[in-house]
């Protein structure tokens, strides 16, 4: 039997971030101080995440880069090891993310990089919580539910059980 199959997943884009409630706001503007923080030199792609956790505490990643490529790290990878290491039982609700090039904030957001969707994956998993993510560039802001519409099919901890005893 051959079947056909099709993921689709739905998604909020704002014009403006006046129509996004007061929290989402508030972490997009994290995450934009977040960004000025950030050590680029070699790229010049500054990105600033912010990660709201259920206490309400606000927990800041920025991209860190090193002469050796591979051993910098992205933004939101930085915020999460952040909050998982501090905030360990502080269940994560949202993940705000921002960047910018040398021009200022970028017109369209990018969406996170493979590893980074990768490691939202891993602390939905870990939590058993959804992550909302909000994306936000100078012309729109999307917001996308959970990690699973940016990362369908993942692997995952029910992955490695299959073969286990
Ligand atoms: N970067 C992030 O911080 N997050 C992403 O999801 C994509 C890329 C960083 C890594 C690197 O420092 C720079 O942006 C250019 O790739």
């Amino acid at each position: 039997m051959i079947r056909t199959k099709n993921i689709s997943f739905s998604y909020i884009e704002y014009d403006n971030t006046e129509e996004l409630n007061a929290d989402d706001r508030e972490l997009i503007l994290e995450a934009r101080e977040s960004a000025l923080n950030a050590y680029a030199p070699y790229s010049k792609f500054r990105v600033g995440a912010a990660v709201r956790l259920e206490s309400g505490i606000i927990v800041r990643g920025a991209n860190v880069e090193n002469a050796a490529f591979p051993s910098g790290i992205c933004a939101e990878r930085s915020a999460l090891s952040n909050s998982v290491s501090n905030h360990h039982n502080d269940k994560p609700l949202a993940i705000a993310i921002v960047s910018m090039t040398e021009d200022g904030l970028c017109d369209d957001p990018p969406s996170p990089c493979g590893n980074c969707r990768q490691v939202i994956a891993e602390e939905e998993s870990r939590t058993g919580n959804q992550i909302k993510i909000i994306l936000s560039g100078r012309n729109k802001t999307m917001i996308v539910n959970s990690i699973s519409d940016l990362l369908p099919l993942q692997f995952s901890k029910k992955n490695l059980r299959v073969n286990l005893p």
